[in-house]
């Protein structure tokens, strides 16, 4: 299987002529154009087009990626925006579910707020913690149902254009290659330290992909990011990276593909991409380095 590495880029950097730079430094670190290597940049929104021109100009070969998309189509959504519209701008690939939006000012906090309010409203006594615990419970449940409904649109428009495409021989290509959700799941330290780990993991798989059909799970690709790596400079160790890829493909189909992310470094790339299982990164922090990312991307020439 080929590798895959994603450079998440998150709110980084500043302006448009510092991330045509990163991108160009990218390319001059020979990153463009590898043979058994695929490089997806997910970059914010508001650089896509520009990016988009760039890498068409000097014809890298670096896929776009969108950090996040919406699980609605089209609509009366103020600030959201769809699979459709990213894809008309050259977006192939969308994370879902990253962990900053599961866990911090995210989808989950939104809704896990309008549970709690709910239960004020039912209940006349104070909140006590089991309530609290079952809100939050509730407010998980939720944002992984809705993350499986973000995946639905993705695999849901690559259906829709491909039909499209089959009735309109003559019709130019709608579609290049078919759009990809890349599903981010993963445990947060108090899981791990409670020993939940897998169990939350199957919960996220369970929830997110319910409506997927096996045979859709060809545009899925899973990245497993325990939540308490991300940004820590503190990686899972190989046999709970093995651990979990082994479930997540057993739950799935033996062929996904399935991305490590969280604090991934040149110094750890080659160890963890050893480890059976592991098909390519998800890099947050070391992606804002050209050479760094090189050096992760490149694990075999070290
Ligand atoms: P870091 O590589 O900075 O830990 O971030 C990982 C990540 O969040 C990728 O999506």
């Amino acid at each position: 299987m080929t590798n895959t590495f994603g450079a998440n880029w998150k709110l980084n950097p500043v302006t448009i002529d510092k991330a045509k730079d990163l991108l160009d430094s990218y390319a001059n670190e020979g990153l463009s154009g590898l043979v058994d290597t695929e490089i997806i940049v997910f970059v914010p929104y508001i650089f896509i087009s520009d990016l988009k021109r760039l890498i068409d100009e000097k014809g890298y070969t670096f896929r776009l990626g969108a950090q996040n998309v919406s699980e609605h189509e089209c609509g009366a959504f103020s600030g959201q925006i769809s699979a459709a519209m990213l894809a008309s701008v050259g977006v192939t690939e969308f994370l879902i579910g990253h962990s900053e939006r599961r866990g911090g000012y995210e989808e989950k906090v939104v809704h896990s707020q309008d549970i709690m309010i709910e239960k004020i409203r039912q209940s006349v006594n104070v909140i006590d913690e089991a309530t609290i615990k079952a809100a939050k419970t509730e407010a998980i449940e939720y944002t992984n149902e809705m993350l499986g409904r973000k995946i639905s649109t993705i695999v849901e428009y690559n259906k829709h254009q491909w039909e499209r495409q089959e009735q309109n021989q003559n019709e130019k290509p709608l579609l290049l290659r078919p759009l990809t959700a890349l599903y981010c799941i993963g445990e947060t330290l108090e899981e791990k330290a409670e020993g939940k780990t897998l169990t939350v993991l199957e919960k996220q798989l369970e929830k997110g992909l319910a409506k997927i059909s096996s045979d859709d799970l060809k545009y899925v690709i899973i990245a497993y990011e325990p939540r308490w790596a991300i940004g820590t400079g503190k990686s899972a160790n190989p046999n709970d990276i093995k651990e979990a890829h082994l479930m997540i493909r057993s739950l799935t189909r033996s062929d996904i593909k399935i991305l490590y992310g969280g604090s991934m470094k040149p110094d750890t790339a080659s160890e963890i991409m050893a480890i059976k299982g592991v098909n390519g990164g998800l890099i947050g922090g070391a992606s804002l380095n050209a050479q760094d990312f090189s050096k992760i991307v490149k694990y075999h020439s070290k």
